[in-house]
């Protein structure tokens, strides 16, 4: 188990290099749902992701070139759903490659369903699915860009809504969550602890 021995047993990281693959982080995994020009859809995995306040707001990190980005700028939604640990293969087949088309054959493997309100797709089996209203896309962060949305409909599988008298520990071993942790690995998550807030602390 590593010791705090002060700051001199640290190492200086290169920040004229992206830092990220030093270490591990942890981060959502999620399918971004867009609708092609042509009137195809496309799913994208993203784990830059979050939300934005407690407001309904969403955002991802997408870069310009990516169809998702182009997609959501053009038609002013996007769908976001939360595939389970069992979907990780399909989750990782939507990052395949474009053929020379332009199309993105793997996305046969993903079953998808209609949004209600926006025109994009949403993964079949997912446990939670948002659709969004393109609210802005600010661009510049290097390469990428963070394009937000307003979720105007949210949807969830019964089986992880939590419920006020609920117990935590059942709902996650029923129901574990997909986690990314980049670079490169995955966890599933089956347990939690109760996090110790401190005394009159307000939100
Ligand atoms: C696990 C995983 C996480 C990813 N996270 C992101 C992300 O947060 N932002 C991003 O721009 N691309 C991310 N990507 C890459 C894109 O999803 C990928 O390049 C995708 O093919 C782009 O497809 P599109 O052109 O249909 O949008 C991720 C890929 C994988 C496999």
């Amino acid at each position: 188990m590593p010791t705090d021995t002060g700051p001199g047993h640290l190492v200086e990281l290169n920040t004229t290099q992206p830092i990220w693959e030093c270490f591990y982080w942890v981060a959502p995994l999620v399918l971004i749902g867009t609708r092609e020009a042509d009137g195809g859809h496309d799913l994208a995995p993203k784990h830059m992701v979050t939300p934005l306040g407690w407001q309904n707001y969403f955002g991802f990190v997408c870069e310009p070139r990516h169809r998702t980005y182009q997609n959501a700028r053009r038609e002013g939604a996007f769908t976001v759903s939360y595939p389970r640990p069992s979907q990780l293969v399909e989750t990782s087949l939507a990052a395949s490659p474009r053929d020379s088309d332009g199309n993105k054959p793997a996305l046969d493997a993903l079953p998808v369903f209609a949004a209600l309100g926006v025109d994009a797709p949403l993964l079949r089996g997912g446990y939670l699915f948002l659709e969004c209203a393109l609210e802005r896309v600010i661009d510049g962060f290097g390469n990428n860009s963070l394009v937000v949305g307003r979720i105007t409909a949210a949807r969830i599988d019964p089986s992880v809504q939590r419920h006020a008298d609920g117990d935590p520990q059942a709902l996650l071993k029923n129901a574990p969550l997909l986690v990314y942790l980049h670079p490169e690995r995955f966890a599933s998550i089956d347990q939690s602890f109760s996090f110790p807030f401190p005394a009159g602390m307000r939100k």
